[in-house]
């Protein structure tokens, strides 16, 4: 396959790299991900993490152990592992569908480097059509609030709704970001903390529980989010503390926003009740890097939670925007072409 290289992952010499995202930002850390134990490694340690990347990583990685001469049946197998890497973000499920597709095509070596490509293309082009349909429902002089990381580390592209930041931030409307450092793993205060200094949007951190407090006083205009997986009536499953967000928005009178490629659509679940919510070790929140912070008591680590679509203003996606999403405007959006 021909070298690649997107913010968090390269290819080169048929071997895939992935950035290291819980090395960041301290240290810049590439780590080999060539083989299917050490990607599914990296995704269960959040090394690779968001929605669009973990479907992208998946995908290469089964195109370049085709290239390497792994049979049909082997690569079978690889998949359905790769596919029970994650069980929420829905991203994963349809580029694996897509690449199950190409691996029964004759000639498959060729068809699923292609559609391995192709899937990171349109991540690319899905990002920017997004980008600038959601910048457009920025107002000058905008306080928006995020939360976890949705740049660039999560996709190929600018990202989704970091992507809509740094878009708005390019045409001066911006005037603060607050970063929820996102609990128990700090991808706010580590990753969207980083891109958006790399970026030069100005932003404060703040830690999640500030968030109620700061709408009440005045100072957020609108939450930008992203999803990892929506449901046939619009209801949104993403990193935790996101439904806290939408309920706060809503008595505060703040606009809820949800950016997501229409691959994070999942028409084939009725509402979030259906969605499977990951929990995970609860040593991740009593150690902070490996460091004990609580005494040695049973922990509770659900890590995505469900927005309910009454509570949602908008979802941004590729194909156009949903205002007070449900049911009926769900299946029309995914009839819809591609904007741009
Ligand atoms: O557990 P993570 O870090 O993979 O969770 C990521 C999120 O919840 C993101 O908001 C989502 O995947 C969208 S990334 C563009």
């Amino acid at each position: 396959m021909q070298t690649l290289q997107t913010t968090s992952l390269r290819v080169a010499g048929n071997q895939l790299f992935i950035l290291d995202q819980q090395a960041l930002p301290q240290e810049k850390r590439w780590l080999d991900a060539s083989t299917v134990e050490a990607l599914v490694g990296h995704i269960h340690a959040l090394r690779v993490r968001g929605a669009p990347l973990i479907g992208l990583s998946a995908s290469l990685l089964l195109a370049l152990l085709a290239e390497a001469g792994k049979s049909r049946d082997e690569l079978a197998l690889a998949l359905d592992t790769l596919r029970a890497s994650r069980p929420t973000a829905v991203n994963l499920m349809n580029n694996l569908d897509r690449m199950k597709q190409a691996l029964w095509q004759e000639d498959f070596v060729p068809a699923l480097s292609a559609e391995a490509l192709r899937l990171i293309d349109e991540d690319k082009q899905l990002c920017d059509a997004i980008a600038r349909a959601g910048s457009e429902l920025v107002k000058p002089g905008s306080r928006l609030l995020t939360h976890c990381n949705t740049g660039g580390l999560a996709t190929a592209g600018v990202g989704t709704a970091l992507g809509v930041i740094a878009v708005a931030h390019q045409q001066g409307k911006i005037a603060n970001v607050w970063v929820d450092e996102t609990r128990p793993l700090l991808q706010g205060g580590r990753l969207t903390a980083w891109e958006l200094g790399e970026l030069g949007v100005p932003y404060q951190l703040i830690t999640d529980s500030m968030a109620a407090s700061l709408m009440a006083k005045g100072l957020v205009d609108a939450v930008w989010v992203g999803a990892d997986r929506i449901a046939a009536n619009g209801d949104v499953a993403n990193k935790i503390g996101t439904y806290q967000l939408a309920v706060n928005a809503m008595h505060h009178g703040v606009r809820f926003m949800v950016v997501a490629p229409s691959s994070t659509i999942d028409l084939s679940v009725d509402s979030g009740e259906d969605i499977p919510l990951e929990e995970r070790d609860g040593r991740e929140l009593l150690e902070i890097e490996g460091r004990r912070i609580a005494p040695d008591v049973d922990a509770y680590n659900p890590v995505f939670d469900v927005t309910p679509a009454d509570l949602i203003d908008v979802i941004v996606t590729e194909k156009g925007i949903v205002e007070r999403p449900d049911a009926a405007k769900m299946a029309q959006l995914m009839c819809r072409k591609r904007l741009h």
